[in-house]
């Protein structure tokens, strides 16, 4: 989740790049880098805040009307003045800006290598650089076409060279591009807010498209030549906003971008037959096959999503999975030891509870595998293997894409494992690599059809208690609904396995009481069932979260949520997404401060 910028027309380019770089803040970044064409490439980039890369420019100021930007949010290599962009091809004519991930780069890089290329960062960018100069032949468009023709994955690519010195050329697939048209200047951005202020008109560039800009304009291509006559945008957005991607709250957009957080984070490491490549995961088979119990650790919602990883393991692996909040192993003398793995999970790999966990376990002897969210966090360099979910930054403190980027995680190295031990077979792995791989648009699909969860919201927003009632995988998914809607909207609410209801919960469940019931399990459909009917012969109001071929649902629920049928391993990554929307509309119809509610903080880095 990187930022770009780039500007060709009269003005200095430098100065208009760093003011957008600093409007694209919000998406966090951990370098930055800026590339002016003036006859030559010149190159400033720096570790750190932006504030690093001013006082370098202060010092080593640029000079020119065309250039390129970026913020960097590490997926392939630690944050690092060389890992930062731009990055350029080894004569510097060429220079890149890239947002997304290449997922065929280890490839690429040992065939460049083979012939003689020597590389500087350990990004997959760099590799861009060289195959725009290698393909080039005196027309930039047609270099890059030729360089992502050999690239799999995400990207918004930008590239200038000095052998064409008026022109930015660009490339979209999934990642977000747009050009913002001024008068006798244009931009590129990769988000709107960037270059609020210049213009607001703009360009969407739509996936598998190219476009060229120069102070005269844009013009849009399909990435196999053919023109695209692109209607003008024209943003009212007041700039708070526009931030939003134009989205009311920080935590409806990053709702809204878990189709493309899946894609993401599958990138690159799942082939058909459901075999999965985990870069940083360095154990290896041998290990997986003696590998005795899978320690889970974590605190909120990473430990939700631990939750789920414990069913997905078990199933999987066929092994004893233990889930136990950071904050209580490290004080439980945890039995975990040598030839076990733990699996610290946080988003922001900096959690204290959940550092000191995973250092306990290490201690012990366990391996330590961090899933985390962010590259070079305290958790990921303490772990001996490393799973990064590629959620990009998450600015509302509830999390939401986040969590589903963390299962996605779980269902990876679960492929890792299960496959390594042979505890699933070929064609259960398969099944499960096709299920990953249709979710971005099953959860599309969910995002697009919200009336029934603005219904339910409408339906529970008065409630003093709310229950919400799973088995397995569900009550895993119950787990995290119910937390979501506590730490927005004020309401109590309580998540229970549904066995358990009628073991003394039941006493609450009166007239009007809303229970809802994450109910896709096709194993324990009939138990479950049997728990709503006990709900509603109290007078409970039933919502329920469905598949939507699930014909008999109706009969027991007020209002159901459907969802999209998937294998039962997978469809907590569906059920979440009605569960996360409901609680937002229920703040937002309470009125609350959604992306930053009361009493709570992002990062807890206190114990
Ligand atoms: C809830 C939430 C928190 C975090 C928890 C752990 O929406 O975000 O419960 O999940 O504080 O944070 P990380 O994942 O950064 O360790």
């Amino acid at each position: 989740m990187c930022g770009i910028m780039g500007y060709v027309g009269p003005q200095e380019a430098a100065p208009i790049i760093m003011d957008g770089l600093k409007r694209l803040e919000y998406r966090g970044y951990d370098s930055a880098g800026v590339a002016v064409s003036n006859g030559t490439i010149d190159v400033r980039k720096a570790e750190g805040k932006i504030a690093g890369l001013v006082a370098l420019l202060d010092e080593k100021p640029l000079e020119g009307t065309v250039g390129i930007g970026h913020t960097r949010w590490a997926t392939h290599g630690v944050p690092s003045d060389l890992n930062a962009h731009p990055h350029t091809d080894p004569t510097g004519d060429f220079v890149v800006v890239h947002n997304g991930i290449i997922e065929n780069f280890q490839t690429l890089r040992e065939e460049l290598e083979a012939g003689g290329s020597v590389f500087t960062s350990q990004t997959d960018t760099e590799i861009l650089a060289h195959l725009v100069a290698q393909e080039y032949d005196g027309d930039l468009a047609a270099a890059v076409r030729k360089a992502v023709e050999r690239a799999e994955g995400a990207y918004a690519l930008v590239v200038m060279t000095k052998r064409e010195p008026r022109k930015i050329v660009a490339v979209r697939k999934i990642s977000p591009l747009v050009v913002g048209l001024g008068d006798g200047e244009t931009f590129l951005a990769s988000d709107i807010p960037a270059v609020l202020h210049h213009t607001r008109d703009f360009l969407i560039i739509e996936d598998d498209e190219l476009v060229t800009i120069t102070e005269e304009g844009a013009t849009v291509e399909t990435i196999t030549g053919d023109p695209v006559d692109r209607d003008v945008l024209h943003v009212d957005w007041d700039p708070g906003q526009a931030e939003k991607g134009g989205f009311e709250h920080f935590m409806l957009k990053e709702i809204h971008e878990q189709p493309t957080v899946i894609t993401e984070t599958l990138g690159g490491r799942l082939d058909e037959d459901g075999t999965a490549w985990l870069e940083d995961v360095e154990f290896d088979d041998d290990f997986a096959r003696g590998l005795d119990t899978v320690w889970i650790t974590a605190c909120g919602t990473a430990y939700h999503a631990g939750l789920v990883g414990r069913e997905i393991f078990q199933r999987v692996l066929r092994l004893p999975t233990i889930v136990e909040y950071a904050h209580e192993m490290r004080y439980s003398d945890p039995m975990v030891k040598e030839g076990d793995l733990t699996i610290a999970i946080s988003q922001s790999g900096e959690t204290a509870d959940t550092l000191a966990a995973a250092r306990l376990a290490a201690e012990r002897g366990t391996r330590m595998l961090a899933l985390t969210n962010v590259v070079g966090s305290t958790l990921s360099r303490y772990a001996d293997d490393v799973l990064y979910t590629r959620a990009g930054p998450e600015i509302s403190v509830a999390s939401t894409k986040a969590y589903i980027a963390m299962l996605i995680g779980q269902y990876l190295l679960a492929l890792r494992l299960g496959v390594a031990r042979g505890s699933i077979d070929r064609d259960r792995a398969t099944e499960i690599s096709h299920g990953l791989n249709h979710l971005p648009a099953q959860v599309e699909e969910i995002l697009e059809n919200d009336e029934a969860i603005v219904e339910a919201a409408q339906a529970i927003v008065d409630a003093d208690d709310i229950y919400f009632l799973g088995r397995g995988l569900d009550y895993a998914v119950a787990m995290e609904g119910s937390l979501k809607l506590k730490e927005i909207s004020y309401l109590h609410s309580e998540a229970m396995p549904a066995g358990e209801l009628k073991h003394g919960t039941l006493a609450l469940i009166t007239e009007g009481v809303p229970v809802i019931v994450v109910v896709t399990q096709r194993a324990t459909y009939d138990k479950t069932i049997s728990a709503v009917q006990e709900v509603k012969a109290r007078g409970g109001k039933v919502v329920a979260v469905a598949y939507d071929t699930d014909t008999e649902i109706e009969k027991f629920a007020e209002i159901v949520l459907r969802i999209p049928e998937t294998d039962d391993l997978l469809a907590p990554v569906n059920a979440v997404v009605p569960l996360q929307l409901l609680a937002y509309h229920v703040a937002r119809l309470r009125g609350h401060d959604i992306d930053q509610p009361r009493n709570l903080a992002k990062s807890v880095t206190v114990e």
